[in-house]
């Protein structure tokens, strides 16, 4: 039965746990961590930009002892009409895993339906849990632990903070979103963590959020695809700015985070960024080591 990574809850607890040790011990072999998946192919089929993800992948695949191909979903015949389904078929003929990073949700869920292999989701509208897996292994190397820490993530509700809200319901990390009316995160994913117990909040004031807080999360105002409405959003968000006025309210030994890319002087000041405090550049590198772990754990 081949295993797909859609969203943070298709992993258990153990397996979450379990992930996150295995990325912790690649990280310490510096890369060598045998050649599990020698002489496969895996793709990476993308429909948006990527630094991280695209690069981290074809990094880590390589470094598991297979070939990364990278597709552009324009450059398939699924431009010319060919169904989503057909593609899946097909694909999984000749991959032994696929990596796909689109905009609805939906149109992974038809691909993973049809596949015969694993697919993992590189980033939709409303989830990006490979991000959520890296973040999960910075709080836990930084911190030493994850069950009890306090998060505020401030800003948009959006794929990172729902992947965000799943992660912190497996984990035990008290999370609280701040956001502005109308743009938090999304309601089914919220209220199902709700439901088992977890202690996730929602409110509009980021102050009331970042006070205490263990980790301090952004992300960016306006994610792709909603290029058009970016001057309005910008209005929107002003006052959910993460800055060292923000930050003073946290912990004194609070870190800050983001998945990256930011837009500086927006969601995150360069003076809170480029701090002691940040953690940015060791979570984007433990996006390679967390899906390694991912990787040699699902691909057959
Ligand atoms: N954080 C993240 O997913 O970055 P990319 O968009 O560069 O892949
Ligand atoms: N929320 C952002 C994340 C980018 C990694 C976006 O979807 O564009």
């Amino acid at each position: 039965m081949k295993r797909d990574f859609l969203t943070v809850l298709d992993l258990s607890k153990e397996e979450t746990e379990d992930l996150l040790n295995r990325a912790i011990k690649m990280k310490s072999s510096q890369g060598m961590s045998g050649c599990p998946l020698i002489g496969k192919s895996i793709g990476l089929l993308f429909d948006k930009a990527s630094t991280r993800t695209r690069i981290s992948f074809q990094t880590g695949i390589y470094q598991l002892g297979a070939q990364a191909i990278y597709i552009n979903a324009n450059e398939l015949q699924l431009g010319r009409g060919e169904t989503i389904e057909d593609t899946a078929r097909v694909l999984s003929r000749y991959l032994s895993a696929i990596v796909i990073r689109t905009y609805s949700h939906e149109t992974i869920e038809r691909f993973a339906k049809e596949a015969t292999i694993p697919v993992i989701n590189g980033l939709t509208d409303l989830h990006h849990p490979c991000q959520a897996l890296a973040d999960m292994m910075t709080i836990l190397e930084k911190k030493g632990r994850l069950e009890g820490i306090k998060m505020a993530y401030v800003g948009d509700g959006n794929n990172v903070a729902n992947s965000l809200i799943e992660a912190s319901s497996l984990t035990g990390i008290h999370l609280t979103l701040a956001c502005p009316d109308g743009y938090g995160p999304d309601r089914t994913i919220y209220e199902r963590a709700a439901s088992i117990n977890a202690d996730i909040r929602v409110m509009s004031s980021p102050e009331e959020a970042v006070r205490d807080a263990d980790v301090v999360y952004t992300d960016v105002w306006v994610s792709m695809g909603q290029e058009g409405e970016a001057s309005m959003r910008e209005e929107v968000f002003r006052e959910y700015q993460v800055n060292r006025r923000l930050l003073s309210l946290a912990r004194p030994d609070a870190i800050v985070m983001h998945c990256l890319p930011a837009h500086r002087g927006k969601e995150i000041t360069d003076d809170v960024i480029d701090s002691s405090q940040s953690v940015v550049f060791d979570q984007a590198e433990n996006r390679l080591h967390t899906q390694k772990a991912l990787l040699e754990m699902i691909v057959r």
